[in-house]
Parts: structure tokens; sequence; C-alpha cells
């Protein structure tokens, strides 16, 4: 009960954020959201070792196509593909605590909203990334974001200083579960959602395998 109130609290103090579908060239500007910006760092990956890692995950041309399905279908159902993404961070301790502030101890709402403005942002970039190398320079800030170089100042938040690794790819799964539904909701076939629910899954845990960077000991990533 005391879980379910504070997703509540949470989910209603974010749902007064508005946030645009389309590429943020073409939107109002989402604070701190910089993908494509010269200020960005070179990722310390090439092009040339996402396509391995690409070959490794089985991500094919096939399911980038799936993912570009997947845009429309979410486009105007983010809030509620967010609303439950938050409303499990919400409840889950383990998690909403790298949210809190540390002054008091509770989540902080105004760091909450502003991240929950570029995760809105990054449904749509995702689905139709074209992993370029402006897409991997932004993989690399996000995972900066993550970890102790970057967390917390895009925000000015008064937070913890990191997310532990562990929790990285382990989100993969309750982000691409609780999608599926979304996937199904404007008519596309079993096989088509299949599809690209299986597209979503690998793209996610590409992803936050390109954010863990900033993890891994000098030359073992
Ligand atoms: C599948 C795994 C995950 C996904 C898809 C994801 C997605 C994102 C996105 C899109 C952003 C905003 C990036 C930007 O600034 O443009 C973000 C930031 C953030 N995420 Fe994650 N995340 C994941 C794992 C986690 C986990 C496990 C936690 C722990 C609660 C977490 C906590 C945060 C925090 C605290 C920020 C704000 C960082 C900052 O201070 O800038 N994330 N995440």
């Amino acid at each position: 009960m005391k879980r379910n109130s504070l997703a509540f609290a949470l989910i209603s103090a974010m749902s007064a954020v508005s946030v645009p579908h389309a590429a943020a060239q073409s939107a109002p500007a989402i604070p701190g959201y910089t993908m494509g910006q010269k200020s960005l760092a070179k990722a310390p990956y090439t092009l040339a070792e996402l396509e391995s890692l690409k070959k490794t995950l089985l991500f094919t041309d096939e399911d980038i196509r799936y993912l570009r399905m997947s845009k429309a279908i979410l486009a105007d159902q983010t809030e509620a593909v967010l609303d439950v993404w938050y409303g499990f961070v919400a409840s889950t301790p383990e998690l909403v605590v790298y949210f809190k502030n540390n002054k008091t101890g509770a989540p902080d709402g105004a760091y909450l909203g502003a991240v929950r403005k570029r995760f809105g942002q990054w449904i749509a970039d995702t689905a139709d990334a074209n992993y370029d190398q402006a897409w991997l320079d932004y993989q690399y800030e996000i995972g900066l974001r993550h970890t102790t170089p970057k967390k917390n100042k895009t925000d000015k938040a008064d937070s913890v200083p990191l997310v532990n690794f562990r929790y990285l790819s382990a989100l993969t799964i309750p982000v691409t579960t609780t999608l599926k539904p979304f996937l199904a909701k404007k008519g596309a076939s079993a096989a088509d959602v299949e599809k690209m629910h299986a597209a979503w899954v690998k793209s996610v845990l590409m992803q936050t395998i390109l954010w863990s960077y900033p993890y891994v000991r000098d030359g073992q990533f």
C-alpha cells in the first residue's frame, strides 16, 4: 500500500511534464538533451566495434525495421509507457534510491521529472536510431550520466553519485516486458508484436552495454 502511494505521488508529480515525440530538432528543446551537439565527447568505442556488438546480439536490419515500425505505435503512448516505467522504479526501493535527494532522503521530484522528459525522447530515439557517430557519442554520454563523472550534473540534482552497475542491464527486462502490451495496442499482428518486442530487447540490452563503459577497467571494455 505504502509503495503504491509513493508510485502514485511520483507519477502525479511528473505527469504535468509534457514530452515532445518528434526529433529534438523540430520540438521544443528538452533541457539537458544534447544528442548531436558538438560539446559531446567522442565515444571511446568505434562504429566498427558497434557493428561487431550488433552481430553478437543477432541485431540485424530486420530489427531496425521492427524498431521503426514501433515508433508510430508508441508515439501517442509515450506518457502512458513512462507512467508504467516510473511506477516500477518508484515502487522498487532498490531503484528509487538513485533519485533520492541527499538532504531530505526522499525521492527528488524535480530530478525525476527532468530525467523523464529525456526518457520520453529516448523512446523515439531508440525506435528510429540510425547508429551513426552522433548516436554513438550520445550512448557514451548516457553512460557517463549514470556514473560519477556526470550523474546529477545535467539537472543540478543533489543525489547519490552513481547508479550501481548491476542494475543497468537488468532493467532491460522490466522496460521491455512492460512495453510489449503497448506494442500490441494498435492492431499489429501477433507476429509483428513479437518481432518488435525482440528488437526492443536487443536494442535496450545493446545500449546498456554501451552505457557500461565508464564502469569497466581501462582496456577491458
Ligand atoms: C534498461 C536500463 C535503463 C534505461 C533504458 C535507462 C534510460 C535512461 C535515460 C534515457 C536517461 C536519460 C538520459 C539523458 O540524460 O538523455 C536515464 C537517466 C537516468 N537513469 Fe537510467 N536507464 C536504465 C537503467 C537505470 C537504472 C537501473 C537506474 C537506477 C534507478 C537508472 C537511473 C537513472 C538516473 C538516476 C538517471 C539520471 C542521470 C543524471 O543524473 O543525468 N537508470 N536513464
